[in-house]
């Protein structure tokens, strides 16, 4: 259930709510002075707050926080003083993590109602505090039953401005409720157990949203995916008893001025194949779908951003299991580029699923291609598991993409495609090798996949390493919750 956000100008004490978070910025507390809305709760409370904050030194550097119950002395159980940083660099995504973190307080507090006092000057962020809000009240909590079924949800929150409301504030709240709420379900989507979603179900998931969103879409079922040539797709899929599927949603607008593609990986499941996986973590491997999720979830998030640019988002979709009829480590495949393909371990069947569709996305013609993947271990060991990397084979490309992440505040770092690698994938029997060895593994995945762009300007995001994802950000509820990278691909389209 979405939440009720309403935002009014005024005193955020005048308003009866469960929990009162206030955002303070450093220059507030730093001469010993308390920002406005901290001094009225200070008065109420007798001084209590101020000898508190003085106590935990709390000065409202970004992630101090303190709280104090208010024993009825104000309409808020409890108050919560955040630190936003310097007032001069609070960013719209620093606003979107106070948000978040403030639902987050209100979740751990079982409040159901929240005011949320914005400092002066921060009025015009409200699609960040709207995006926040929806990606800090989440959970996921549908298989809970009886006594582990959380009684209190987060349903209303007032959002409290100082300054002047704009005329659009309404729109930007609206707005930004609707992308938190498509990241949400990327989250969904992500976390839900692969025996209720696998190819076939992942792609009516998929369905429900074009048809929610007023999004074409085009599903192919196996035969289809075998008629078109798409045979790496196939040797993925071929040993699971769910069969693939490829799906394709598109926004094209009139007129429209660019077209960008967004391509995920969507293996429902993968234990590896014949190249089995160990035990320990498989489970996690329910989530190798996060990709596929991003993209096919970021549609909503368009269809109500209305862009003037065309936007696809792919997502071929596989279950990788060892079977009679699974593919084997030795096998040679074609594919819908034309290239053939030595497998050397079917646990690397990401980039085999993402070599087809990279293909198909190269006939739409995109001016910016970008696919994003939980892709390599390897590229976990490299940044560890809070940040994804991005690799780019064209330089302005690769300024787009780096503006877009600024704006976001996403956490990912550059790569680089290393041509002393091309070597690993060299193969003796077909054009390309699947896989290289261990060492630089990110990067020789990224080279393989570079192999089927042709000379389209592209960008690959290997968002294997946040199984922490964005929790850095103060966003995910659950292990390996997905979204990460929706933000920056919608910065990217707005910029577009
Ligand atoms: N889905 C995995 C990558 C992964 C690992 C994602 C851990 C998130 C956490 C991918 O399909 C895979 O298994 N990659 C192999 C490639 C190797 C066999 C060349 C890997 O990273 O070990
Ligand atoms: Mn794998
Ligand atoms: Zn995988």
């Amino acid at each position: 259930m979405a939440l009720d956000i309403q935002v009014r100008t005024g005193h955020p004490l005048e308003i009866d709510a469960d929990l009162l978070v206030i955002g303070s910025p450093l220059t507030a507390v730093k001469a010993g002075q308390l920002p406005p809305a901290c001094k009225a709760v200070d008065d109420a409370l007798g001084g209590a707050l101020a000898k508190l904050m003085a106590k935990e030194e709390f000065t409202g550097k970004r992630d101090q926080s303190v709280s104090i119950g208010s024993l009825g002395r104000v309409k808020s159980d409890k108050v919560v003083i955040m630190g936003l940083g310097d007032r001069r660099s609070i960013s719209a995504a620093g606003i979107r993590t106070f948000a978040s973190k403030a639902a987050r307080s209100a979740t751990a507090e079982k409040a159901r109602s929240l005011v949320l006092a914005l400092p002066p000057g921060t009025e015009g962020e409200l699609r960040a505090v709207a995006e926040g809000l929806e990606l800090g009240a989440y959970q996921f909590t549908k298989y809970l039953t009886g006594d582990r079924k959380p009684k209190t949800r987060l349903a209303t929150v007032t959002v409290v401005c100082a300054g002047k409301l704009k005329p659009t504030s309404k729109a930007a709240l609206a707005l930004g409720q609707k992308v938190g709420q498509s990241i949400n379900l990327s989250r969904d989507l992500s976390n839900e157990p692969g025996n209720v979603i696998y190819p076939e179900s992942f792609a009516a998931a998929a369905e429900k949203i074009a048809k929610d969103n007023g999004l074409k879409i085009q599903v192919f079922d196996f035969r289809e995916i075998r008629r078109r040539g798409m045979k790496l797709i196939d040797a993925v899929g071929r040993g699971s008893a769910r069969d693939p599927r490829f799906v394709h949603i598109s926004w094209t607008p009139k007129g429209a001025r660019r077209t960008l593609v967004f391509v995920g990986k969507g293996i429902t499941f993968d234990s590896g194949g014949l190249s089995i996986k160990p035990a320990a973590g498989m489970g996690e491997m329910k989530h190798d779908m996060s990709g596929a999720a991003n993209v096919v979830a970021m549609m909503a998030a368009v269809a109500a951003l209305k862009p003037k640019v065309a936007v696809h988002a792919i997502a071929p979709c596989a279950e990788n299991m060892p079977d009679g009829d699974a593919y084997r480590p030795g096998d040679i495949f074609g594919s819908l580029e034309g290239k053939t393909v030595e497998i050397v371990n079917t646990d690397a069947e990401g980039r085999l699923v993402l070599a087809d569709a990279l293909a198909y996305a190269r006939a739409l013609s995109p001016d910016l291609l970008v696919d994003n993947a939980t892709l390599t271990g390897a590229c976990v060991v490299a940044l560890g598991n809070t940040c994804s990397g991005w690799y780019a084979n064209d330089e302005s490309a690769a300024r787009e993409f780096a503006a877009a992440l600024k704006q976001s505040g996403e956490t990912m770092w550059r790569m680089p495609l290393l041509e002393d690698l091309r070597d690993q994938i060299k193969s003796d029997v077909a054009d390309v090798k699947q896989a290289g060895d261990r060492y630089g593994g990110s990067i020789t995945a990224a080279l393989f996949l570079r192999e089927f762009v042709g000379d389209a300007r592209w960008i690959h995001c290997d968002i294997a390493g946040p199984s922490a994802l964005d929790r850095p950000n103060g966003w995910a509820q659950t292990k390996g919750a997905t979204g990460h990278a929706i933000l920056t691909f919608l910065a990217m389209i707005e910029r577009a």
